[in-house]
């Protein structure tokens, strides 16, 4: 989808469709302004002032948040487009997130009722809010409403599924401040786009290898730094837990390597995402419900690669951003991992195998010391679809945060509110780690049913060292995540992009 800015009059706009967003007239306002309290929106083009009066007097539009009227101006209104929609904004105070809300809103109500695909949106610049701001996220929003995987479907035309838009034309006179937002808005949203991509893609057609290819895309795309550890350097490297996740299956693991570097003495950032192409759990197998979900398992690993594009075409000054990907599915095979077998981990620490579905860990245990070690961040967050658990615990609605530090887990925490992917902190007591003990080994990866996802992130904390750490356990919010008009209700929402990329936009400033 192509998105771009313009100066000219609305009005004049000859395309598919021409947007306006109205506010909702609050219930004091109407009863100051009107004798029978009735007050419809006010629109900045007064040209279709009289079809919103005339739809709001029938009841049907009010300017309430999450609702649209679609209409065909007559030739005597003399419309350079063929439709006009006004979208409403509600009544309540205005924040981000009614801009992204109603960016989704456009492009979902635009191609399931409409087959319009060229369309602009009048800024409404009038209201009083951050222009950027603004523009940011109803940009964010359009894309991300817009997004559709169709890759394998046939489609014939005037079938569904509905139509996309193809380009959105911003019109704003402040076009400057508009195009500042319009670009922030766009990085994130095609990055969260593009992890969309790799989580839709099956698990028989996104393998580790694809996530070694894309990586090297990136790389000679962007001028990024891409480095692949295949089975033969894992070995060599000691990575056990990656190595022992790939026992049951024939497709080689990987360690995606991403570095973005400023050239400057700066602090390193590093992302860690698990990239489980697919979860069978392994001899300790799924029930068979449900387990096509798996193959959104490497959800964390998509989340930190598509942040590293947005990284990569943003060059921030002040902050070094590495990123790892372990990448394995884990399946039962002949050689499998088995409970009971003790695997020894990069940093030198043993493991009890309670359950080969606790998979998750082993991989990112890896990546966390050998990264650490390596790359001697000066903080480090992970993303992982870690445990059943965090949906028991919070739901589809928000993330799982434990973390090590409290100035980083505030960090985290005002970026998930900022891009609405919202986390909440559990607590990380050193009494968890008791729960991880084992009588063979130094740690076991299980500790039993009671607070799994705190038991899951005490176990990642044994690879942190000293380091500053922040773990997202994104199982309750990577797909499925709480309804919106710009996040799909089935498949992946691509939750962790968004927040990644503020927590670095807002580093240290
Ligand atoms: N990938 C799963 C976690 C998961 C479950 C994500 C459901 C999304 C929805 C993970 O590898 C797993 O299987 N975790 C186990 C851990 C248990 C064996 C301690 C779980 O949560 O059941
Ligand atoms: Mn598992
Ligand atoms: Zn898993």
């Amino acid at each position: 989808m192509n998105i771009k800015i313009s100066k000219k009059d609305p009005w004049l706009f000859k395309g598919d469709m021409l947007v306006y967003c109205v506010r909702q007239v609050s219930e004091s306002a109407r009863l100051q302004v009107s004798r029978n309290g009735k007050k419809a929106p006010i629109c900045s083009e007064s040209k279709v002032q009289g079809d919103i009066d005339r739809a709001f007097a029938t009841g049907d539009f009010t300017g309430k948040e999450g609702r649209n009227l679609l209409f065909y101006p007559r030739p005597g209104q003399a419309c350079g487009a063929k439709r006009v929609m006004v979208v409403g904004l509600g009544q309540d105070d205005l924040n981000g997130e009614t801009f992204r809300a109603a960016g989704g809103l456009i492009a979902r109500a635009t191609g399931q009722s409409s087959r319009a695909e060229n369309i602009m949106v009048a800024i409404p610049e009038e209201l009083d809010f951050d222009i950027n701001e603004m523009s940011k996220c109803l940009t964010e929003g359009l894309i991300l409403g817009n997004y559709q995987f169709n890759r394998y479907k046939n489609i014939t035309k005037g079938d569904d599924p509905p139509n996309r838009i193809k380009t959105i034309t911003l019109a704003a006179a402040s076009d400057r401040k508009v195009r500042l937002g319009m670009l922030m808005g766009q990085r994130a949203a095609e990055a969260a786009c593009q992890a969309r991509d790799m989580a839709n893609e099956p698990g028989n057609k996104w393998k580790p290898d694809d996530f070694a290819r894309y990586g090297r895309k990136l790389a000679k795309d962007y001028g990024i730094k891409c480095q692949v550890l295949g089975s033969a350097e894992l070995k060599k490297l000691k990575m056990g837990g990656l190595l022992a996740v790939n026992q049951g299956t024939i497709e080689p693991p990987k360690m995606v390597m991403l570095e973005y570097r400023t050239g400057r003495k700066v602090p390193t950032l590093m992302l860690v995402g698990k990239g489980l192409t697919f979860d069978s759990g392994g001899i300790s197998l799924k029930p068979s419900h449900g387990m096509q979900d798996m193959k959104y398992d490497m959800c964390g690993g998509a989340a930190v690669m598509a942040v590293m594009r947005a990284v990569a075409q943003e060059k921030p000054a002040n902050i070094d951003v590495v990123a790892l990907v372990p990448t394995t599915d884990n399946m039962p095979g002949p050689e499998a991992l088995k409970p009971g077998d003790i695997v020894r981990q990069y940093n030198g620490k043993t493991v009890e195998i309670i359950s080969t579905d606790a998979e998750g860990r082993l991989i990112l245990a890896d990546a966390l010391s050998y990264g650490v070690r390596h790359f001697k961040p000066a903080a480090v967050v992970d993303v992982a679809t870690l445990t059943g658990a965090v949906i028991i615990g919070l739901g589809h609605h928000l993330t799982g945060l434990m973390s090590n530090d409290d100035g980083l887990a505030a960090q985290v925490t005002e970026a998930g509110a900022r891009s609405a992917e919202p986390v909440w902190r559990l607590p990380l007591h050193k009494e968890y780690a008791k729960q991880i003990k084992s009588e063979v080994a130094d740690l076991k990866n299980v500790g039993g049913r009671e607070a799994g996802t705190i038991t899951a992130g005490a176990f990642l904390q044994e690879f942190v060292g000293g380091t500053k750490w922040a773990h997202l356990d994104i199982a309750g919010t990577a797909w499925n995540f709480t309804e919106k008009s710009y996040i799909p209700k089935k498949g992946p929402s691509a939750v962790g992009v968004r927040l990644l990329i503020e927590l670095i936009r807002h580093w240290g400033g």
